[in-house]
Order: C-alpha cells, then sequence, then structure tokens
C-alpha cells in the first residue's frame, strides 16, 4: 500500500539530521515506494498558508549524507501550542495544524528533535490524534531515552580539536586557557571533550564549583613545573556562591542565551592568583559542519527504525539508542525529560582518578 508521511526537524540543528531524512526517504521512498513530504522549519511550515512542503525523493537527497545543518530548515522559536502572535497575544494554533496535517493528506509525521520539539509531536499526538514517531535529537545529548544522540559526538570532536589546539599554545605561553563548550544545563559536551582532549579542570553546570580548588590545581601543577593548565567550560557552569553569568539574556519565545560562564571563571581565578588567561568560546562551531561516521550511522539507523516503525503503525514512540541496540519507547514517557551528568557518573570517576578537577569535593 502507497503510504503519504511529513518530516520535519525541530529546535537547533545538530550535525547528522541531514542523514536521517536521506534514510527515511531511501528507505521509504527507495525501497517501499511511499510518498515522504518534507515540512520546512519545523510546524511552522505546515501553519504558512500556503503551506511550505515539498516532496523528497531520493534523487532530492543525493550528497545529503555527510552535510551539516538540515535541508528542511528548522527553529526553536514558534511552539503552535503557545503561538505568539504579533500582537503579542499567545495562541493555541494546535486544532490549526492538525487540520492542515490532514488536508495535506499526511497519515503522520516523523518528528526529528529534542525534548521540545518531541513534547510538541505528543501533544498534537494526544490532543488532536495526529500520528506521530519521535527521532532524538541534540548535539548536548542530554535526553534521557536514547543512550546518545546524533551530533554530539561530532560537538565532542569539535571541542577536542579545539582543545588539542589549545594545549600546544597554552604551553609555549605558559598560560591558562579556557574553552567554553555547549550544554547549558548538562556537561557531557564538556565532560567527554574534557577527558578527550586532556583538560586539566572541567566545569560543569551539575557540579558547582568552588574557584579555589581550580587555583589550587594551577598552583599544584606549576609546583610540578607545569606553567600551563587547560579548562573545559561549559557555558552553563557556574561557582556555588554568589555570581551570575554577565550575558545571561532572555530572547526569543522564552530560550536562554548562555555566555560568559569561561570570562567568570577566568576572573575568578585571576582575582585569587597572578595568571594570563585566554577564554575561547567555541559556540556554533560545535553544531556546524560534517557530522563523525559515528554520528552517520546512527542518524541512518534512526531513519531506517523510524519507517519500520510507521509500517508497524508504531505511531507515538520514539525510536532510540538502547545498550548499543535500536529499540523505541513511548513518546509520553520522553517528552521534556532531560539527562543529566550525575556527579558520580562513571566518566567523572575516570577522569578525577586521572587528575581532573572538577571544582568540587566529590
Ligand atoms: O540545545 C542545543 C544548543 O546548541 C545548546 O547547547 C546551546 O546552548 C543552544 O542550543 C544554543 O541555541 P541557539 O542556537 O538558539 O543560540
Amino acid at each position: 500500500m502507497s503510504r503519504r508521511i511529513g518530516i520535519l526537524t525541530g529546535g537547533g540543528d545538530a550535525p547528522g539530521l541531514n542523514a536521517v531524512i536521506r534514510a527515511v526517504v531511501k528507505h521509504a521512498v527507495g525501497q517501499k515506494r511511499w510518498q515522504v513530504i518534507g515540512i520546512e522549519d519545523a510546524f511552522n511550515g505546515l501553519l504558512q498558508t500556503p503551506p511550505r512542503l515539498f516532496d523528497l525523493t531520493p534523487r532530492s537527497c543525493q550528497g545529503l549524507l555527510h552535510r551539516g545543518g538540515t535541508m528542511l530548515g528548522t527553529t526553536n522559536r514558534g511552539n503552535p501550542f503557545a503561538w505568539k502572535m504579533p500582537d503579542g497575544t499567545v495562541v493555541d494554533r494546535g486544532a490549526e495544524l492538525a487540520a492542515r496535517v490532514r488536508e495535506e493528506g499526511l497519515e503522520g509525521l516523523i518528528v526529528i528533535g529534542g525534548d521540545g520539539t518531541q513534547d510538541i509531536g505528543w501533544r498534537l499526538m494526544r490532543d488532536h490524534g495526529i500520528p506521530v514517531i519521535g527521532v532524538p535529537k541534540t548535539i548536548d545529548n542530554d535526553l534521557e531515552s536514547t543512550d546518545f544522540t546524533f551530533g554530539f559526538w561530532s560537538a565532542v570532536e569539535v571541542a577536542t580539536e579545539a582543545l588539542d589546539r589549545l594545549h600546544t599554545t597554552a604551553e609555549s605561553h605558559d598560560r591558562v586557557m579556557l574553552l567554553e563548550v555547549m550544554g547549558r544545563t548538562a556537561g557531557w559536551i564538556a565532560l567527554y571533550a574534557g577527558v578527550a582532549g586532556g583538560a586539566d579542570c572541567i566545569a560543569i553546570p551539575e557540579l558547582p564549583y568552588d574557584p579555589d580548588r581550580f587555583a589550587d590545581k594551577i598552583r599544584m601543577r606549576r609546583a610540578r613545573g607545569r606553567h600551563f593548565t587547560l579548562i573545559v567550560v561549559a557555558e552553563g557552569a557556574r561557582p556555588k556562591v554568589g555570581e551570575r553569568l554577565p550575558s545571561e539574556v532572555a530572547h526569543g519565545q522564552g530560550n536562554i542565551q548562555a555566555g560568559g560562564a569561561a570570562q567568570t571563571l577566568a576572573r575568578l581565578l585571576a582575582e585569587r592568583m597572578p595568571i594570563e588567561s585566554r577564554v575561547t568560546v567555541l559556540g556554533h562551531l560545535q553544531r556546524g559542519g560534517s557530522p563523525t561516521p559515528f554520528d552517520r550511522v546512527l542518524a541512518t539507523r534512526f531513519g531506517s527504525a523510524a519507517v519500520d516503525l510507521v509500517e508497524q503503525d508504531g505511531w507515538g514512540n520514539l525510536v532510540r539508542l538502547d545498550n548499543g541496540s535500536i529499540t523505541h519507547i513511548p513518546l509520553e514517557q520522553v517528552a521534556g525529560a532531560p539527562r543529566h551528568v550525575s556527579p558520580d557518573h562513571e566518566l567523572i570517576q575516570t577522569a578525577r582518578s586521572v587528575g581532573i578537577e572538577f571544582g568540587t569535593a566529590s
């Protein structure tokens, strides 16, 4: 039976989004002869008049596997259930969105996104009866439902390379180098890149730090003849007491733009000891560019599994990586559940065992 499904990408982009789209189209259109309709800019494409939709074919997906970003476009603004009108009022456009899905003859949607996007997909299914299958995405790797999200290892690779580069110049100049990486509420990128890049100190949001401990680490290294120090700071990391990050500002529809975490730590260190420090903020370099082989493979597995779920009428589920295997769980169990780095996570213990300082006793 020929079927017609929609596909969209929501939230911040992540390397591997195009690889998921490609896998869905190759499997559904190329193999099963279904129709796959791309929806532009997350759910927003369906709410425009006329809707911004286009047919996806294996030919239109050629050369996509290694390309960063998303050919469908994305946004982390514009929740259809809390839509901000030009006059500032907020309206619920859920019923309108569901009507558009039906008008377009879409049997259901494959929704690729993080917790916010999955939450919207789940509400669309629960409250308006639109069948949805979720595919988890975020460079932050902070979704409880899956071992890893695609995009994460690509971001870790960029951050690790940055650390390698900072390492040599730090050593030449006897400097304290601070690298700020993404992660407003979860420190996964900082933790993995810090271990992979041989950082001496790591600051993550889950472990509010005591700056004196980082200062002591720098002193100890100096006493051993190591006159430089590498520090990785997640953008949401903050000291235990007293400080607010300088450039934390609200923007858009409730999104928080982080910033200043590494600058704050550099200042706190300078107040405690003579140091020459430099801050590098890696920012969106972590989100752009090609996915790593791991992310390409994971994205392809997710895309293919999402089509299999459609075929089995497994709507209402999220595909995931579970102990190395691709499985799925009900969307209602995952929407909105973030995963933080637990203070006793095995990699924190490993990092401590090789002398990495987190700014906390335990
Ligand atoms: O959630 C992904 C992420 O890249 C975070 O790590 C980062 O804090 C945020 O998005 C940045 O969002 P924006 O692209 O809106 O600045």
